[in-house]
């Protein structure tokens, strides 16, 4: 039995420029980050690197759609390396990029085209929670299917995932508060996760530890504080995504999905809006499951009593990224049955990942719940 790897080559720059200088970035390299972070680091700087900014194709979250437009561009484009800076999204599109056959994707995703790497693939986060620079998935909306699909290929392992803190100076609250909470979730879901094993807990509970530690200092001291621990976030971030690559995510994780392809609710905050209700509905269904050892080790961490942590916890993350219910972001009541009815057929993987496995009954309780 594998229970543990870690495939990425991870290093560790605390500068922009000394990344520069160890890679080279040159004319067969195609880079693919978003607007704000080519110019505030490298538009200057690397001129001759093929570039491109997926929300010049289409906006929100990134699409079967957006692939295509993307690859229309760059089809004649020789390169040999993809490198990508930039946010989840961005990784998730740089991924594809690095393959031989690249569309159409829902062929890829349904594993009905091979999944073959024929590029390097270097992962730069430039935000702190994702955790996909050392991730084997993709997840990219499917507009004919209503959703949001992951493709999970080992292919898709990047050769290195690079950490430079310096980037997240630049990272506006709105992105942190999202993305930490990203890396929250994913702690907390491989913590979870019936794969979990004795190493993947290790990472699950620093990755719990670290950005519970940082979001208490920030309710004490201030937003600012964050900006004396972004190597701490950045680590927490690559932390969960070790985590979640060998024990996977869950329920929330799941729920979330035809949140963001149908709202285009951003991914940390669709997790923020069900993060709650999953656990307490874990509760209420296997109390003797897990959670019971996730509560207490949340209610250490939180100085509260062990029945109280759940509650204690989402007081804290309200601090951080406030809760706004679904119907804030113009889901119909009416849609929620379609959602838990496309979660079941769609996303299997995940509620397996879980703790419980949820009924469709007990799955629009859980979207009603949080309406
Ligand atoms: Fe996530």
């Amino acid at each position: 039995m594998n229970c543990f790897s870690v495939r990425p080559n991870i290093l560790y720059f605390d500068h922009f420029d000394e990344f520069t200088r160890k890679f080279l970035i040159g004319p067969k390299d195609l880079l693919i980050t978003n607007q704000k972070i080519a110019d505030t680091w490298f538009r200057e700087k690397i001129k001759t690197a093929a570039l491109i900014i997926p929300s010049d194709y289409s906006e929100g979250e990134p699409s079967d759609q957006m692939v295509e437009y993307i690859y229309n561009d760059i089809r004649y484009t020789a390169y040999d390396r993809v490198i990508a800076i930039g946010g989840g999204s961005v990784m998730d599109i740089a991924k594809l990029f690095s393959l031989k056959q690249i569309t159409p994707a829902l062929d890829l995703f349904q594993k009905s085209a091979p999944v073959i790497r024929s590029h390097g693939l270097i992962l730069v986060p430039a935000t702190c929670g994702t955790g996909s620079e050392i991730t084997n998935i993709s997840n990219l909306n499917m507009i004919s299917l209503h959703t949001k699909l992951g493709l999970t290929d080992d292919s898709l392992y990047a050769d290195y995932a690079v950490l430079i803190p310096e980037l997240l100076k630049t990272l506006p609250y709105s992105y942190f508060a999202i993305s930490t909470f990203d890396a929250l979730c994913h702690g907390v879901e491989s913590y979870l996760s019936p794969a979990a094993t004795p190493f993947t807990e290790l990472y699950s509970k620093k990755t719990i530890d670290m950005v519970l530690k940082g979001y208490m200092e920030i309710a004490a001291r201030g937003l600012d504080s964050r900006f004396e621990s972004l190597d701490n976030y950045l680590l927490a971030g690559t932390y969960g995504g070790i985590a979640i690559s060998n024990a996977g995510c869950g329920l929330i994780h799941a729920l979330a999905h035809p949140l963001g392809s149908q709202h285009r609710i951003p991914h940390g905050q669709a997790l923020r809006i069900l993060f709650t209700a999953v656990l307490k509905c874990y509760e209420t269904y296997v109390p003797d499951s897990k959670i019971r050892t996730l509560t207490a080790y949340l209610s250490d961490l939180l100085n509260c009593p062990q029945q109280n942590a759940l509650e204690r916890l989402d007081a804290l993350i309200q601090t951080i990224l406030p809760l706004q219910p679904l119907k804030t972001y113009g889901v119909r009541q009416t849609d929620l049955h379609t959602y838990a009815r496309s979660i079941q057929s769609l996303h299997q993987k995940l509620l397996n990942n879980s703790p419980y496995q949820p009924t469709l009954k007990n799955i629009d309780e859980i979207y009603r719940s949080v309406y």
